[in-house]
């Protein structure tokens, strides 16, 4: 055990997927979502292992190096992939710990399942993990293995972060194996947040469900403490200045605007996720239309939706939903070669979404719950010209930095959203320059290295000393 990986990160997902192309060949692919966003230019620039699943069903793979990282790839079998990441990752806790948008499955061979393929992520970890080694949990997938990992390893240092809301006392307790989930999280030294208030969340569930005695955010549990803090996560501000640099983008840009002719640039960019709020803004943008308040060639709606968790039945409702609702909007006010919403199920690579950003006069995002929105953060990054709105949902982490130069709004409230996309729509120069200036301030000053290094440097050296314990 002396020698292996002084760094190890550990997430469901490799930052590849194995995908086969049109003429039959395998290849690999950058991996959709915020967490692979965000984790991948941090391995890059460190030397470590990442652990993870290829996104496949039943393949044994052996460990190889891809794009300037170390792959160790961990099998799933086609039932664990329904019940372990559809069922129990993505049918109940998703929705749990994203205010129960959609209603969350429990099923106990889910469970099971969730159990098994977290002790194997453990034991892998366990095994390429140097002695005194560092190892960075990830996600809602993996909530046992903190504890998994230091009952086989207690030399190890471990960090866990949670990429998504964390639920309130009040919703978490719905969770049959709330306890078991807990106690798993537990086995970390130090557990990581997006928000101050899901850290809140997560000390007073240890309070009322484990008895266990805090300070602050330190909760002492088998005679130890772990610490539970909110580190924002961030994007990559370094890449996207260099593609916005790029020409190849720079006339790609160009050809975008001159194929949506002069109308006014909506952009969404999203997984199919039903906690995005897709179907909500386009229910507005097609009201506006109904009620006279733009006019066809006046605005167009690009919604890029990367196909996500297909196989599970709330993705499939939603798709559908899309579909027919723009299938609506463009049959009522679209003309030949002129939609007036162009919908596009697919995934991108970066050049081609920066260049999209690029052309957006109006990014919208809003979700119903999103524990950050990476989204909202790229397209401040790249807006360097200082052009540009962004319509942006208060219920998304990103809100909490960027709500003074973003146009806030309730998804919920479609009278509210049309007005607000108006108001974004309409904005003058000025005005989106002075907005974007105070947002793109925030984004540069905390981008992903920061966080990174904020997470790490607190892991590996604690800042303050735990004071006088609350609970007693
Ligand atoms: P989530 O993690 O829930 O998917 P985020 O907004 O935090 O949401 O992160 C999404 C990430 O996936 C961003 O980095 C974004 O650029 C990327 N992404 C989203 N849609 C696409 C797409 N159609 N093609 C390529 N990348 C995409
Ligand atoms: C979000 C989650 C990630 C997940 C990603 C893509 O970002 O926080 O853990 O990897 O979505 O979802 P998928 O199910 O395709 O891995």
């Amino acid at each position: 055990m002396s020698r292996g990986s002084e760094f190890v990160v550990v997430a469901n997902r490799l930052p590849v997927d194995r995908t086969v192309g049109a003429d039959g060949v395998p290849r690999w692919r950058r991996s959709p979502g915020g967490l692979v966003s965000a984790i991948a230019p941090v391995m890059r620039r460190r030397k470590g292992t990442w652990i993870g699943w290829t996104g496949a069903p039943d393949e044994e793979l052996e460990p190889f190096e891809e794009d300037g990282m170390e792959l160790y790839p961990i099998a799933q079998s086609a039932r664990e992939v329904e019940l372990y990441y559809e069922g129990f990752s993505n049918a109940t806790l998703w929705p749990l710990y994203h205010d129960v948008v959609a209603p969350p499955v429990y099923d106990r061979s889910m469970w099971d399942a969730y159990v098994r393929v977290n002790r194997r992520f453990a034991e892998a970890a366990a095994k390429v993990a140097a002695r005194d080694g560092l190892v960075w949990v990830q996600d809602y997938q993996l909530q046992l293995v903190p504890r998994m990992l230091r009952e086989l390893r207690p030399d190890l240092r471990i960090g866990f972060f949670l990429h998504i809301p964390f639920p309130p006392l009040e919703l978490f307790w719905q969770l049959p194996w709330r306890r078991q989930i807990l106690e798993g999280l537990l086995g970390a030294d130090l557990v990581g947040f997006q928000l101050p208030g899901a850290a809140a969340n997560f000390v007073r569930l240890c309070r009322r469900l484990l008895e266990a005695r805090y300070v602050k955010q330190d909760v002492f549990w088998d005679d130890r403490v772990v610490r539970a803090r909110a580190f924002p996560i961030s994007v990559d501000v370094g890449e996207l200045n260099d593609l916005v640099g790029r020409s190849d983008v720079q006339e790609r840009v160009q050809e975008i605007r001159a194929d949506l002719g002069d109308a006014t640039v909506l952009l969404g960019v999203d997984r199919l996720d039903y906690t995005k709020g897709i179907t909500q803004r386009l229910q507005a943008f097609g009201e506006l239309f109904d009620d006279g308040r733009l006019k066809p060639g006046q605005a167009v709606f690009v919604q890029i939706a990367t196909p996500s968790r297909e196989r599970v039945e709330q993705y499939q409702l939603l798709r559908e939903e899309i579909e027919q609702q723009v299938g609506r909007i463009n049959g009522e006010y679209g003309e030949i070669g002129f939609p007036v919403v162009h919908y596009l199920h697919s995934s991108y690579d970066r050049a081609e979404l920066t260049a999209l950003y690029l052309a957006a006069d109006v990014m919208v995002v809003t979700p119903l719950r999103d524990g950050m929105n990476l989204v909202a953060k790229e397209y401040v990054a790249c807006r360097k010209d200082l052009r540009g709105t962004l319509v942006l949902s208060e219920f998304t982490g990103a809100a909490a930095e960027l709500k003074r130069g973003a146009f806030q709004v309730n998804p919920y409230d479609i009278d509210g959203l049309k007005s607000t996309l108006m108001d974004a729509l309409e904005a003058e120069p000025a005005e989106q320059a002075r907005r974007m200036r105070t947002m793109r301030r925030r984004v540069i000053e905390n981008d992903v290295d920061r966080w990174a290094h904020a997470f790490l440097s607190e892991l590996e050296n604690p800042a303050a000393r735990p004071g006088r314990d609350e609970s007693e």
